[in-house]
């Protein structure tokens, strides 16, 4: 049943609107609500043994390459608020290459759908090769890397058929986020955060079918936009992973160039690409950058740039006033969970513009889904 297309065009298609399920399936048995305590919290069973040691290692490393490094981007920050330890990003081939320090104190994290990647594969080699305790965040039971590391999490988002990860995506970021929980519950002065997050993470399928309903909206848009050479995305915090997994996704499957832009680094170059023609998504959605972000729009609008700005049902009138811009308005949810929102309207952009464009969405030019060969 699961690797037929059912009413979907394509594997992608249906890939994404399988989300509010795959997510459910993902947070399965796993976070707890009520009981006699009435404490909310989060059990992951598979590291149980192990939370101790990576509480107290001097640091985490997220390993992996492709969009399953951008779903460790995106978690980072609420791994490091709740856990307390540092963490740090490393794209899996880039720390091979370098032979990079890793400790005997560090946790290390591989983050893989297939678990099978090679680049992610031999970092894992040299890691354990110099101590660290492995973990691995995998979709494929049995696979490489699920079975060469000490401990880890299943994402159990289902088969995932198009080449473009979609909701493989958003179940590593629910289950990176479950991590950082699981990490902060010895902790009585983050109880409150902890337990918003854990309800929000309930009604995050209801949320996630609430924003697909922007797929007619997003078709419009790929219209608009499918005759273009570039797009940028700006994000920054939460979304700078957003922005990165965003520009993968449209150039990966429809074939145009994109490229994703941390806001804070807009002055320092990409500013001098605004004109009135290209076009640039900005992501804005509620959230401690989001003033930031209002300045980072208003800059772009000086120099007339074409945007398209994300944000939070009901927020657009206070970012553009002038109709000048085009929204995107999504639902809100706890910061650490708004990537998992926010990138369903840029994935049914990159599946209408590959449509539209006429170039083939499971099996994009070039590409392979698991790259086994280095
Ligand atoms: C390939 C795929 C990407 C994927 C990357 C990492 O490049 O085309 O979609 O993100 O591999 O794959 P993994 O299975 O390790 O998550």
């Amino acid at each position: 049943e699961q690797i037929k297309k059912g009413k979907y065009d394509h594997y992608m298609q249906k890939e994404i609107h399988e989300q509010p399920d795959s997510l459910t399936t993902t947070m399965r048995g796993r976070l707890i609500r009520g009981g006699e305590s009435k404490m909310k919290s989060v059990v992951l069973g598979g590291l149980k043994d192990h939370l101790r040691t990576i509480r107290r290692s001097r640091r985490i490393v997220f390993i992996g390459c492709g969009t399953s490094y951008n779903a460790a981007l995106a978690a980072r920050p609420i791994v490091e608020e709740l856990s307390g330890v540092p963490v740090t990003m490393e794209l899996a081939s880039d720390l091979v290459d370098r032979q990079g320090p890793i400790y005997r104190e560090d946790t290390a994290v591989f983050v893989s759908q297939s678990g099978e990647t090679a680049d992610t594969l031999q970092a894992l080699e040299y890691a354990k090769s110099h101590g660290a305790l492995c973990v691995g965040i995998t979709n494929t039971v049995g696979s490489a890397i699920a079975r060469g590391t000490h401990c880890g999490v299943h994402i159990n988002a289902g088969c995932e058929i198009g080449v473009a990860s979609t909701k493989a995506y958003t179940s590593q970021i629910a289950v990176m986020t479950m991590l950082a929980l699981a990490l902060g519950d010895d902790s009585i002065s983050s109880r409150i955060r902890r337990e918003a997050i854990i309800d929000d993470f309930f009604d995050l399928p209801s949320k996630v079918r609430e924003v697909l309903k922007l797929d007619i909206e997003m078709k419009e848009l790929a219209n608009l936009l499918m005759e273009e050479q570039s797009l940028l995305i700006f994000g920054r915090g939460y979304n700078y992973a957003t922005a990165l997994e965003g520009a993968l996704k449209v150039k990966e499957v429809a074939l145009m160039h994109s490229e994703g832009i941390l806001a804070g680094e807009m002055k320092h170059g990409p500013l001098a690409l605004v004109d009135e023609t290209l076009p640039i998504i900005v992501v804005a959605t509620c959230d401690a950058t989001f003033s930031k972000q209002q300045s980072v729009i208003q800059q772009l609008k000086a120099r007339k740039g074409r945007l398209i700005v994300m944000c939070t049902k009901g927020d657009a009138p206070s970012l553009c006033s002038s109709g000048a811009c085009r929204f995107i308005e999504v639902p809100h949810v706890e910061d650490c969970l708004q990537p998992i929102i926010n990138i369903v309207p840029l994935q049914l952009l990159a599946y209408h513009l590959t449509v539209l464009r006429g170039y083939n969405v499971d099996q994009p030019r070039n590409l392979a889904k698991s790259v086994t060969t280095q």
